[in-house]
């Protein structure tokens, strides 16, 4: 016993005094959170009225990230976390992967964790995938994590884990049939305690967790609704006990990894997958719009960095932050870097000491297919959306009353342009008042299209029907 406790001494502080760039033979352990459909305005360090004081404690010790960009709906941003670039690269950027279409990101494409398998990291995720199940090889068990607990598709039952017609719950490649009437979200963080115990502290850890709260359905176990038993809306109410159930989650798995002797030299990521998705209760006031849409409030996400590794704490960082950057940064924090090519750019430095972000530009989403034809970049303080920006607009707070929205004229396909800096609720369309910004974006917007890849987006495949598959959703049929 005193034996493990002089080693774990040791390797603490070993991880401890070593600077960035020099020899250190403890590579961080590496934990990845990904919350679903969590709004700006639904986590404790923005709002007052959520309880989250576990995600709240790791955000205040760590660094909040303020100006961390994800993608507008799951499956780009998935997208993004797992290959580093920007979906319409990849032919993911038209909404999500229904689980009746054969799609998926293509194989081509070499995901996250196989890369941290390469520099020596067991790797383990637990939660939600949709990135594709039409076939094993695009499965997470063939993408790079030696073990999967979770979902293939984008939402489901809580208590039934049925997703349209179908069960959609597997460990590893087995179907789990015994779960029927337990909250995912307990047995979900039982899985990851169990990881996080039998891990060998010898080798560095990669947990991704992609977690199913909050998306909907609106489902919690009731002592979590009851935190907001002053909520007047049943659905808002639950909603916020779905974030708690999430934040208490959260807690477990920290406490299994002090328990483990693990946690000294994690450094957690915690990211919303998409803003808060207004129709399901979700909220992202004062910023416009939700989910669905391109409007800061479905791309501005909530974040944060966590860990004894970073070297400035306790703050907020507003440097420009993508999806697309995590992919390098956890490269370069794992000792590797990312192949030459890919969009995103390694923000260590940014979230370790505060330095100013290498990015200055990125692609909100460029999407061709007709019925939702957009496209929408940043480039410093400016943001230009072309097209279909997306529903719901408006500035919708909790209650879901709206504020009266200052240019409820625009029609839904149109031209916004935005200096973020000086509005950043978007408040004041600048498109007929700068026509030179104007131009200058378009022809940004026009350069950045012409690497646009097809939208993998085919009709639903009758294949796929789970009765031809025992009822449960099933790779094999494409
Ligand atoms: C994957 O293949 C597609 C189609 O050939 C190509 O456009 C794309 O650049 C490839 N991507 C990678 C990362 O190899
Ligand atoms: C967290 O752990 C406690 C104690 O084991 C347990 O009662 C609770 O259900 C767990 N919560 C979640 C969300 O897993
Ligand atoms: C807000 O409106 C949506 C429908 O758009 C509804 O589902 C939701 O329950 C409402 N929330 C509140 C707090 O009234
Ligand atoms: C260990 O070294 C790597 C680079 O090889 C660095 O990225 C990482 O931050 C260092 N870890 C600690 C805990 O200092
Ligand atoms: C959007 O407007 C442009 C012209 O302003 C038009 O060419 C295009 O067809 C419209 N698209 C949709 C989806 O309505």
């Amino acid at each position: 016993m005193l034996r493990v406790v002089l080693l774990l001494l040791t390797g603490t502080l070993a991880a401890g005094s070593a600077q960035p760039g020099s020899k250190n033979t403890t590579k961080p352990n590496i934990l990845f959170i990904v919350a679903d459909d969590l709004g700006w305005n639904d986590v404790g360090w923005h709002n007052p009225d959520v309880k989250t004081p576990v995600l709240d404690q790791l955000a205040q010790e760590g660094v909040i990230l303020d100006q961390s960009y994800v993608n507008y709906v799951c499956t780009p941003s998935r997208t993004a976390f797992m290959t580093g670039y920007f979906p319409y690269h990849v032919g993911t950027q038209h909404l999500v992967i229904f689980p009746w279409q054969a799609s998926a990101v293509p194989s081509n494409f070499t995901f996250l964790p196989e890369k941290l398998k390469g520099l020596g990291y067991a790797t383990h995720m637990v939660g939600k995938w949709h990135l594709g199940m039409c076939n094993w090889k695009y499965t997470p068990t063939y993408r790079g994590f030696d073990s999967f607990y979770g979902y293939y598709n984008g939402a489901e039952d809580y208590y039934t884990h049925v997703v349209a017609t179908g069960l959609d719950l597997r460990d590893d490649k087995e179907v789990v049939k015994t779960k029927n009437g337990q909250y995912g979200t307990y047995f979900f963080t039982d899985r990851v305690v169990d990881i996080v115990e039998k891990h060998p502290a010898d080798t560095p850890l990669f947990l991704y967790l992609p977690f199913q709260n909050v998306h909907q359905p609106l489902q919690v176990p009731k002592r979590f609704e009851d935190i907001y038993a002053t909520v007047q809306n049943e659905n808002r109410r639950t909603l916020l006990g779905m974030v708690s159930a999430m934040d208490e989650a959260v807690g477990n798995v920290t406490m299994a990894m002090k328990n483990a002797g693990l946690w000294d030299n994690t450094l957690v990521i915690f990211t919303t997958d998409n803003g808060g998705w207004i129709a399901a209760s979700g909220n992202n006031f004062p910023l416009r719009g939700g989910k669905t849409t391109l409007w800061e409030g479905g791309t501005r996400g909530v974040a944060f960095a966590h860990g004894k590794m970073l070297q400035k704490t306790g703050y907020t960082n507003n440097e420009m932050i993508h999806a697309v950057d995590w992919f390098p940064t956890i490269l370069a924090a794992a000792g590797g870097t990312a192949d030459a090519g890919i969009d995103g750019v390694s923000q260590l430095d940014t979230i370790m000491s505060g330095k100013p972000s290498p990015r200055t530009e990125f692609v909100y989403n460029i999407d061709d297919v007709s019925t939702s034809k957009q496209g929408a970049i940043r480039v410093g303080d400016y943001k230009l959306i072309e097209g279909f920006a997306g529903t719901p607009d408006g500035w919708i707070r909790p209650d879901n009353l709206t504020d009266s929205p200052a240019d409820s004229e625009d029609p839904a396909n149109g031209t916004w342009l935005f200096n973020l800096k000086d509005d950043p609720t978007e408040h004041h369309n600048l498109a007929d008042t700068m026509p030179d910004k104007l131009k200058e974006m378009q022809a940004k917007l026009a350069e950045y299209r012409k690497s646009l890849v097809p939208a993998i987006n085919p009709p639903p495949d009758p294949k796929s029907n789970p009765q031809d598959w025992g009822g449960a959703w099933s790779p094999g049929w494409c």
